[in-house]
């Protein structure tokens, strides 16, 4: 079953179209990673499916329910850590206090909420700011607060917009490691928001890129990647005279682009199957001595960049 699913989905504000019809599902227990540069429409899409905001066009179902006809439900069921995450934060009110405080609201049974609180404050390392007011925290630690704050009723869906943005490198490894368990073991779907390729290529089922409101291009994190196949990046390191093997490497019709870089050269190469070794045997002929002929292995950014430029259709 898919547990978000947006038809047609737009929202305006006044002249500017932010989310522009579109479309996309999120399976139970996948993670699903937006991603877009600044503007693009990647918090409005997730204000759009908290309920924050009214949609002008279109629909969006969140675990079965519609955002307009059943905004409470909605709510019920999901987790939420908006672009401000501190925004939903008592900011005198303690760490503690504040999880104590929704957890009250989301109705989950005293002896069990204390439990949780500390589970998850143990689990963001926060355990020993308990008592510190969440205004006094670091944005990281508000953002890791706030992060416990949207997982603390175990809701079916989160909603998580740039979850690991103002997080140190440890922090956000381990972000991403408790999404991965919490998808696979409670089967909880999420939507991610983010700009963090390798994020996103590390943990996500399914992305989808946006801009201007649009989705430029969507599909299982591999199958994207797998795309790029076509044209392989190729880096060469020579001995010395790394003028010649430039010449020879731009005089072959199949390099689509090359560039120097401090002691090697990096070249794309269209079929690189058939392609990759008349080059190496152009360049061994000439007398060219290789130290380096390596695929380089194509990344999502590769992808991102070629679809943001209208590259990737
Ligand atoms: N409340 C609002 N009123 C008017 N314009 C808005 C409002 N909220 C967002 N916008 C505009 O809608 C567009 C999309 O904004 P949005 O915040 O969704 O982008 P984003 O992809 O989250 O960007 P970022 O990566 O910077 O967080 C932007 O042009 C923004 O200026
Ligand atoms: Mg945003």
């Amino acid at each position: 079953m898919d547990e978000v699913i947006i038809s047609g989905l737009t929202k305006k504000f006044d002249d500017l179209t932010a989310v522009d019809h579109i479309e996309l599902s999120v399976p139970e227990g996948s993670i699903y990673g937006l991603l877009g540069p600044n503007g693009a429409g990647k918090s409005t899409t997730i204000r759009l499916l908290c309920t924050l905001l009214r949609p002008n066009e279109g629909t969006a179902k969140v675990g079965g329910f519609d955002v307009i006809e059943s905004p409470v439900q909605v709510r019920e069921i999901t987790g939420v850590l908006p672009e401000e995450g501190n925004h939903t934060l008592y900011q005198t009110m303690s760490a503690y206090e504040n999880l104590e405080y929704f957890g009250k609201l989301y109705g989950i049974p005293i002896n069990e909420l204390h439990g949780r609180i500390e589970e998850l404050l143990t689990f963001m390392d926060l355990w020993e700011r308990k008592d510190d007011p969440a205004g006094e925290l670091s944005t990281g630690n508000r953002q890791r607060l706030a992060l416990c704050r949207a997982l603390l009723h175990r809701p079916k869906v989160l909603l998580l917009d740039e979850p690991t943005s103002a997080l140190d490198p440890v922090a956000a490894k381990r972000v991403r490691e408790l999404i991965l368990s919490l998808a696979e073991k409670y089967k909880q779907t999420f939507f991610i928001n983010s700009h963090n390729l390798s994020e996103v290529q590390r943990m996500c089922d399914r992305i989808a890129i946006i801009d201007e409101g649009q989705i430029l291009i969507s599909g299982d994190t591999e199958e994207l990647r797998s795309r790029l196949q076509a044209s392989e990046n190729f880096r060469i390191r020579v001995v010395e005279d790394q003028e010649t093997a430039l010449s020879i490497i731009k005089s072959m019709n199949f390099v689509t682009s090359v560039d120097r870089e401090a002691d090697s050269i990096l070249a794309t190469i269209d079929d690189p199957i058939n392609n990759n070794t008349i080059l190496l045997q152009a360049l061994l002929s000439k007398g060219v001595r290789i130290i380096e002929f390596a695929e380089e292995e194509a990344s999502l950014e590769d992808l991102y960049l070629d679809v943001i430029k209208g590259g990737v259709k």
